[in-house]
């Protein structure tokens, strides 16, 4: 192909600046004279949104058919990488069929409220668990010569004042939960590109934000490809240039380029960050031309549509279940089937993920099929789409469910309920279907609830009327076929829950914050998010992270954990796990860490690592799992460092963060290198480094001051001064040490620390 390099070595200055700044909607600018081709990005990330030919810039709707893959928000509930990695690898076939170079995706921002009106198209709560499915998405896509985009660098939690929010978020807290998802997919799966976000975080807009774009995603994690703003993003092309930003999307007709030549041409923008910016865009697009000996001219469509069913089932959670699921497919009295999405499915979300499927399964036509007779199906609308029900449906409804042997009845948020661009403000259910729900069990109390929503909803009062309920998100083009084999047996209900679910909405962690203020949203509940929060603070939840019920029982055993190497805080944790039931089935095995004996807060248990398998009844399956350092260290904000405390770990195996089922204790005892203690280091510190005790025993003893001889005779005042930095004693109790005496304390007391 071509060397980046040498071309943009070759290219004029206009040409460089129109290709760092789009050619239009979804088109980076071409230099045929150079063999430089356009590189063509589009959404992203449940399907491949490609425009249809003609169709108006801004008209989501006028695309391409294309398979609608279950969105995030169900797909994090698979805890699957490897199904995430086939769903990449597929909507790669179907970019390479439809001209995509980039696919914009994945999500991976972290759910931080429940309301978040995008938060369908997120993974999950749990960085690590949405840093792990992310990589493997990646590594799906790329395989076929199609880069990534993993969105929304960073801090996009909200869509309410998106273009305009700053998050004001601690550095501890953007390191430990908002930053780690995206670290790990650039270091595992070193994705194309990255799209800045929309939103500023601590005041500086992320896509013009150098701590963010160069500091963090270059140096430190040491990013290979080009930033991408999210598109409208860039409000000041020379400042995101200059941040560490590639290129500025859409292309808005030569505005942005302009700019961008009349600041090189006044000397504020040195044409050396336009090389650099164009040097990585052209390396981008030389490496995935270089990567594309996969032949997918045709796509097998029908794979595609039935890896999409897989995956929806895969990725369902069942809250709950008395036994009544699986139902029997027949011979047997009359299933009545109630609630509008049971016919007309709500299977995607609103916005720039919006795609336009190959097919459409209905959960209505594909348990018709299912029985194939055996059994009467009677349908019952209850409600419309746009969530209007009226008596006469309801009384329909009721009449339906009357006689009827089972009642299965879909709920969910209507369309309008959801979407990119706003918030949710409320958890619950609309009222109507709440009513519905409470008619139809009134005449018959053997209901199973099929939910569909892309955010959680509250359950509590779905539950007291069904004996059981199936979250299946939403699910996709295919999650009407998987639904149905779910409800019948056909399928297990693989999904367990990736974000927990609260009882009320003022039990969330940022109820109080969100969504802030047009300027600012203060992260104020810090990385106490999701069940990082519930856990800690003891708070009963609906369900909670990591729930989810099978048609099958696991038992958890034989648990071991070492420390293989003791001068490295590292871990092995081995265990197995059994199916005890009598169905074949898949569990999640969930490995979290609490830190026993921290000097700083934190959670009580972070999950880690988990562990996804498949196993016929009687199967067991060993398990083992590697915990690095990393695994046990928090952002130290003092050293501006990860850090491992030594001392007592617990490594629990759990089912979900509540349902703990083996346990072990771990010793690490590498410590941190030591903080070069300072004249402003608090007594305390001084007192807990051995030097340091002895020095400053010796200072007091030498001081002769009443304050010091008080301290030698009462130790038990001690405390009282331990928070104080020895400067300020010093000043208090009236002794001054020159400057050169100082040296020489501070000299002696580090020579252990070499500062
Ligand atoms: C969204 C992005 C999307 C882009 C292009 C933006 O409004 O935030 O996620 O990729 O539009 O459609």
């Amino acid at each position: 192909m071509f060397d980046p390099k040498t071309v943009v070595g070759e290219m004029t200055l206009a040409e460089k600046a129109a290709l760092v700044t789009g050619a239009d909607m979804w088109s980076t600018v071409g230099v045929d004279r150079l063999n430089v081709p356009s590189l063509t990005l589009t959404d992203g990330p449940h399907g491949v949104r490609r425009m249809a030919e003609g169709a108006a810039p801004h008209d989501f709707y006028e695309c391409e058919p294309a398979t609608a893959f279950p969105t995030a928000a169900a797909t994090g509930s698979s805890w699957d990488p490897q199904l995430l990695e086939e769903i990449g690898a597929a909507l790669g076939a179907e970019s390479r069929a439809l001209g995509v170079d980039v696919l914009l995706g994945p999500g991976v921002n972290i759910k931080r409220s429940p309301l978040c009106g995008r938060n369908f198209e997120y993974f999950s709560e749990d960085p690590v668990l949405s840093g792990h499915l992310g990589a493997a998405w990646v590594r799906g896509l790329q395989r076929y010569g199609v880069g990534a985009s993993v969105k929304h660098f960073a801090a996009n939690n909200q869509e309410t004042h998106r273009m305009r929010v700053s998050a004001e978020v601690d550095e501890r807290t953007l390191r430990e939960i908002y930053l780690p998802a995206f670290a790990h997919i650039v270091r595992e799966a070193d994705p194309a590109t990255v799209m800045a976000a929309y939103n500023a975080v601590n005041g500086v807009p992320a896509a013009q934000n150098p701590w963010l774009l160069t500091e963090i995603l270059r140096d430190d994690w040491q990013f290979g490809g080009a930033v991408v703003s999210d598109w409208g993003a860039v409000v000041d092309p020379v400042a995101s240039l200059r941040a560490g930003l590639d290129l500025v999307m859409p292309g808005t007709g030569g505005g942005a380029a302009t700019t961008v030549l009349q600041a090189v041409a006044s000397g504020t923008l040195e044409e050396s960050v336009v090389d650099r910016a164009a040097e990585r865009i052209l390396a981008v697009a030389a490496r995935l031309h270089n990567n594309r000996d996969t032949d997918v001219e045709v796509v097998d469509g029908d794979r595609h549509h039935r890896l999409a069913r897989r995956a929806a089932a895969e990725s369902a959670v069942l809250l709950t279940n008395d036994g009544f699921l699986p139902l029997d497919s027949g011979p047997g009295g009359p299933v009545a089937v109630i609630g509008e999405f049971a016919r007309s499915p709500r299977y995607q979300g609103g916005g720039s993920s919006h795609v336009r499927p190959t097919r459409l399964e209905s959960a209505l036509t594909e348990l018709t099929a299912i029985v194939d007779g055996r059994r009467e199906i009677r349908f019952a609308a209850g409600f419309t789409l746009d969530d209007e029900s009226s008596e006469p449906l309801l009384a329909d409804a009721v009449a339906t469910a009357r006689g009827a042997e089972v009642v299965l009845m879909f709920l969910g948020l209507p369309e309008a309920a959801e979407s990119e661009g706003f918030d949710r403000t409320t958890l619950d259910l609309p009222v109507d279907q709440l009513r519905l729900l409470g008619a139809v069990a009134a005449v018959n109390s053997n209901v199973a609830v099929v939910l569909s929503n892309g955010g959680v909803v509250l359950t509590a009062g779905v539950e007291q009327h069904a004996r059981a309920v199936l979250e299946m998100w939403l699910p996709g083009q295919a999650g009407g076929g998987a639904t149905a084999e779910i409800l019948f047996g056909l399928a297990e209900p693989g999904g367990r829950l990736a974000e927990t679910i609260p009882l009320v909405l003022t039990d969330t962690p940022a109820y109080c914050n969100f969504p802030g203020t047009a300027q600012r949203v203060l992260y104020g509940e810090r990385h106490y998010v999701g069940y990082r929060w519930f856990d800690t603070t003891h708070r009963a939840v609906a369900h909670p992270f990591g729930h989810g019920l099978s048609y099958t029982t696991f038992d958890y055993g034989d648990l071991r954990v070492d420390v293989p190497d003791p001068e490295r805080n590292e871990a092995t944790v081995a265990f197995t796990v059994t199916n005890t039931g009598g169905r074949a089935g898949s569990d999640v095995a969930q490995v979290y860490v609490s830190d026993l004996a921290a000097s700083v807060d934190r959670p009580q248990r972070e999950l880690k690592a988990f562990g996804k398998v498949h196993l016929e009844p009687g199967q067991s399956r060993h398990i083992e799992i590697r915990l690095s350092e990393r695994d046990f260290a928090f952002w130290d904000e003092q050293r501006a460092a990860w850090t491992v405390e030594p001392g007592t770990f617990r490594i629990v195996i759990g089912a979900s963060s509540r349902d703990l089922r083996l346990a072990a204790d771990i010793d690490l005892v590498v410590p941190a290198p030591a903080l070069p203690l300072t004249i402003d280091s608090s007594v305390g510190e001084w007192m807990a480094r051995p030097a340091g005790r002895e020095l400053l025993l010796c200072l007091m003893a030498e001081s002769n001051n009443d304050h010091a001889s008080a301290l030698q005779q009462h130790p038990e005042m001690l405390p009282m001064v331990a928070s104080m930095p020895l400067s300020r004693v010093l000043a208090l109790t009236g002794q001054t040490l020159s400057s050169a005496a100082t040296a020489a304390l501070l000299d002696a007391v580090n020579t252990d620390v070499g500062a």
